[in-house]
């Protein structure tokens, strides 16, 4: 082969990242041509009406003047300060603002943690599904994702016996997302106590991924893993893309807990790799204390009547009315990951149905195999459109995935039909 010196990056062709890959780009030509979509592939609450509160809106449009400068590597301190408070009213005690890395969005930490961390080869324990930017970006920093799985019969959560199993010599970090893009997952305590006694007793670093720690449903609890991890290194990570409806902003937070001499090199890590960023968007900065000292107002929204409890509940009866399709119930987040079972998961390609969807019915979901799962018979859609919005996607999908299922019913016949006609 010639030499290219325009040849990308070679481990890049072990990245996906699908969400706006694809079938996000068929979707635009079908846009392009006259076709109205209902677009379920991502979690971005401005695109389906939702607003950042207006506490929050205002508190940057009174600072606008102030946003000129670059600020600190590590964020404004008035920001940093109101994070480590809001951290240590959970219960991470020693939260402090000098260990608060403010970035843009989760999606820069998530990538400089890990370039913060990894040399070629190391391993990074990630979840089976996973929000897939973990898996590209432990990828592209040279290290290798390793998945416990978090089996649809285990309602979606880990098993701590298996992620400890997968601990090898190579093994840095445990991550975990919760409550969990895509399954809606949120983890009990005591599993994370146990999570928590692997990463002591094997060394590892802690990454708690909690962008959606106020997005819950039911009775579902949220509990943060730092205050569990005491002395275990832990970066936790937050925003505002979420909770507060404000992906545009690209604003989040790292905040790291632990034992202080053994977090020194990390900690100094990330901030060389933050001060060559310079700084992260300064508008959005200043609604981080608006967001974490005002009022709550997600919860309302979760709650019965509210716009994504009503949405979650279309899913779930839309689901539970179709004979093909079988949902774990999401506890958090704002997403649903049912599978398809049946007649109708007979040969079934998430990718290949995914795309039938979007070409017959108008709808683009994001198939299974999205997530890093080894099956194929998932898809994740967002909780975010309005509830007759849902039911009449899932009307839609349980149409394709009848024609799917009658076609499987008649193939066996069409089989016989025709050995008996050439016999
Ligand atoms: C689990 C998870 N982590 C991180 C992110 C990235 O969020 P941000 O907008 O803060 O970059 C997302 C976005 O969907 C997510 O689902």
């Amino acid at each position: 082969m010639p030499h290219d010196p325009l040849a990308t990056r070679a481990r890049l062709s072990e990245v996906r990242y699908e969400i706006r890959g694809e079938l996000a780009r068929r979707a635009r030509e079908l846009e392009a041509q006259g076709r109205e979509l209902v677009k379920l592939n991502i979690g971005n609450p401005g695109a389906f009406g939702f607003r950042a509160p207006d506490h929050l809106q205002r508190a940057i449009a009174d600072r606008i003047h102030d946003t000129d400068p670059y600020t600190h590597q590590q964020g404004l301190p008035a920001a940093r300060e109101a994070i480590a408070a809001f951290h240590r009213a959970r219960g991470a005690i020693d939260a402090d603002a000098e260990r608060v890395f403010v970035g843009n969005g989760v999606s820069e930490l998530i990538d400089i943690s890990l370039r913060a961390l990894l040399n070629p080869g190391d391993e990074v324990l990630l979840p089976s599904p996973d929000y897939p930017l973990w898996s590209a970006a432990t990828i592209l920093n040279d290290g290798r994702p390793v998945y416990y799985r978090c089996k649809v019969a285990n309602d979606f959560l880990p098993d701590p016996d298996e992620i400890e199993a997968l601990v090898s010599s190579r093994t840095r970090a445990i991550v975990l997302i919760n409550p969990n893009n895509p399954t809606g997952a949120t983890y009990p305590r005591a599993l994370l106590e146990r999570i928590v006694r692997i990463a002591e007793k094997h060394g590892l670093l802690l990454m708690a991924d909690e962008i959606y720690d106020g997005v819950l449903y039911e009775d579902a609890r949220f509990q943060p893993l730092a205050p569990l991890a005491g002395d275990v290194p832990c970066l936790s990570l937050g925003g505002l893309s979420k909770v507060h409806r404000a992906c545009g902003w690209r604003v989040g937070w790292g905040v790291l807990s632990g034992d202080a001499r053994r977090c020194a090199g990390f900690q100094h890590a990330m901030d060389l790799l933050g001060a060559l960023r310079l700084c992260a968007n300064v508008p959005g900065q200043f609604a981080i204390e608006a967001a974490l000292q005002g009022a709550d107002t997600i919860a309302p929204l979760c709650a019965p009547g509210g716009r994504l409890h009503e949405a979650r509940r279309a899913v779930l009866d839309s689901c539970a009315a179709s004979e093909h399709l079988q949902l774990v119930a999401p506890s958090g987040a704002l997403y649903a990951f049912p599978g398809v079972v049946g007649d109708a998961a007979s040969g079934f390609e998430d990718h290949a149905f995914a795309l039938e969807l979007l070409e017959t019915e108008g709808v683009l979901v994001v198939p299974g195999s999205s997530f890093n799962v080894p099956y194929r018979n998932h898809f994740r859609v967002t909780l975010l459109p309005e509830p007759d919005v849902l039911r009449d996607v899932f009307a839609r999908i349980d149409r394709v995935l009848q024609r799917r299922a009658t076609a499987r019913r008649a193939a066996p016949v069409d089989l016989a039909t025709r050995r008996a006609a050439s016999g």
